[in-house]
């Protein structure tokens, strides 16, 4: 049998990181196969190496049997190849046919555009696969899942046979992975092959036949779904037992440190993105804010922190009224942030991940009354948070920007925690992280509540809300349908509550 993928012995070097040792993947036509591996294990490297976007250092790629040589990424399309990245590559501001046809030449007509006719066929081919798509719709007004809908579009128009997909779970809503599994499966059913890559066990044994588990660079098994189980992957991937059940042991919660009171915020185009929020999550808590994405949540966490400018409303730290006072000041009051969007928010690409370790805190670790940077106490800091948080950097020079997804979350998450501060607003901590560093990532949460800190955690993680919290806020369209103590709280209940439902009407 020939394989529609063949990739052998691929070895990829970055300056002082061996990304890919040796690393055999082996896809069938039709196939759905799952890529699963620790953060920083190596998987988007060898993605990108497929679709041309890195030069493999030795190996060897065959399509239908047929060797394939270095090639860049239009050559990549040119053979069928499609990619669509851990984070989206379209152009907001722009349609979706217009997206969709960007940077193609096949959508030229005399030179220019021949928009209509791209439209047809996005139409066209929206229809045929059941896509539901608008050709003429703005990326800005369509929600992340339809979003991805167009990435996918994008790759049917340029005839992809051989799909990758690099987490493209993270930010969906259970319903728009339902969703996205079931066009996966129809795709693969007309013959075209995908690879997934996820850190999810559970969609691996529902939607891929096989998977391939890499661990530091290498694989380390290749086995059919139907004959492992989560557990099994779990291990193969992480190389030790992993149970994701978090301990909360019982705890009384104490003043109230954080305060929220009649939060109401509208964004730039005039839309209402919080509406009369009030919370108060106490000394010792951790408060969970459930709700399906864009339903006020990132705006919640920013207002808290200064980044954007509420109408009405107050906010208290420890008593004090910190509405009127910026973000920097916000956070010298012990106010910890960790932003879902690492890498524009939290962390300074460019910089160092010793430097991205202690950001904000230079002047804390300077010397002669932080008047002069002290390289080597910014150096120790750093290294200290490097070994207990287990984040995975070529160095402390390494710039942070080239981290994998999951291990600059550990460094921010890390940096934060770190500071020891009186509060923390953790927006979605867990997003693209592994198995193994989401036990970690929960462990700490946990030890900060035991240390008496007060936690907003933002997820729409339902497990992670209902291991984690110990009141349950569900926000809607900006505004908290409700507030349950995590004793009264179901998955059901919760679902039907993110859905708009009432805790009285579902209860
Ligand atoms: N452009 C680059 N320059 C230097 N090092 C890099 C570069 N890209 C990736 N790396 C390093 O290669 C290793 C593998 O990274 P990669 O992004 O492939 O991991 P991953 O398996 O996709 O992880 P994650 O699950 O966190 O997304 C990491 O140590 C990373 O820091
Ligand atoms: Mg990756």
């Amino acid at each position: 049998m020939t394989f529609h993928l063949e990739m052998r012995e691929i070895v990829k070097r970055f300056p002082g990181v061996l990304a890919n040792d040796h690393v055999s993947l082996a896809v069938e036509h039709g196939e759905i196969h799952a890529l699963l591996g620790e953060n920083g294990a190596g998987k988007s490297t060898l993605m990108q190496i497929l679709y041309g976007l890195y030069q493999r250092d030795s190996g060897e790629i065959r399509l239908d049997g047929a060797p394939v040589p270095l090639i860049d990424t239009t050559e990549a399309i040119g053979r069928g190849i499609g990619m669509i990245h851990q984070e989206f590559m379209l152009v907001r501001s722009l349609s979706v046919a217009e997206n969709i046809v960007l940077g193609l030449d096949g959508g030229r007509l005399g030179g220019r555009l021949d928009l209509d006719g791209a439209s047809a066929r996005v139409r066209a081919l929206s229809e045929r696969h059941g896509l539901a798509i608008d050709p003429s719709a703005l990326i800005e007004h369509l929600p992340i899942g339809v979003q991805q809908r167009v990435e996918i579009l994008k790759l049917l128009y340029r005839d992809a046979r051989l799909m990758i997909l690099d987490e493209p779970t993270a930010v969906l809503t259970p319903q728009e992975k339902d969703g996205l599994f079931a066009v996966l499966r129809a795709l693969a059913a007309e013959g075209r092959s995908v690879i997934i890559v996820t850190h999810k066990l559970h969609e691996i044994m529902d939607i891929a036949s096989r998977v391939t588990v890499m661990r530091d660079g290498r694989v380390t098994a290749c086995v059919e779904t139907a004959a492992t189980s989560e557990r099994e992957l779990a291990r193969l991937m992480v190389g030790r037992d992993v149970e994701l059940k978090a301990v909360r042991t019982p705890q009384r919660p104490g003043r109230a440190v954080l305060s929220v009171e009649g939060l109401t915020a509208h964004d730039g185009a005039g839309l209402l993105r919080l509406s009369n929020v009030s919370l108060d999550v106490h000394a010792g808590e951790i408060l969970g804010v459930a709700g399906v994405d864009g339903n006020g949540q990132p705006e919640l966490a920013q207002t808290l922190l200064g980044l954007r400018d509420a109408e009405q409303g107050a906010i208290r730290l420890d008593g004090t009224d910190i509405s009127g006072l910026t973000t920097a000041e916000r956070r010298g009051l012990g106010l910890a942030y960790i932003p879902a969007d690492r890498r524009h928010v939290g962390s300074v690409p460019e910089l160092s991940v010793a430097d991205n370790a202690s950001l904000g805190d230079q002047w804390r670790l300077a010397r002669l009354g932080g008047l002069v940077r002290d390289d080597a106490a910014i150096h120790r800091h750093a290294a200290k948070l490097v070994r207990r948080f287990g984040v995975r950097a070529a160095g402390l020079d390494f710039p942070a920007g080239k981290l994998s997804g999951g291990n600059l979350q550990k460094l921010i998450l890390a940096r934060e925690i770190m500071r020891e501060p009186m509060a923390l607003v953790v927006e979605q901590p867990t997003r693209g992280l592994d198995v193994g560093a989401i036990e970690t990532v929960w462990a700490e949460l946990l030890a900060q509540r035991a240390a008496g800190k007060a936690i907003l955690l933002i997820s729409a993680e339902l497990e992670e809300i209902l291991n984690l919290a110990d009141r349950i806020a569900v926000m809607f369209e900006g505004h908290i349908v409700g507030i349950l103590p995590a004793g009264e709280a179901s998955p059901e209940t919760i679902g039907l509550m993110m859905a708009g439902r009432r805790p009285v009407e579902v209860g």
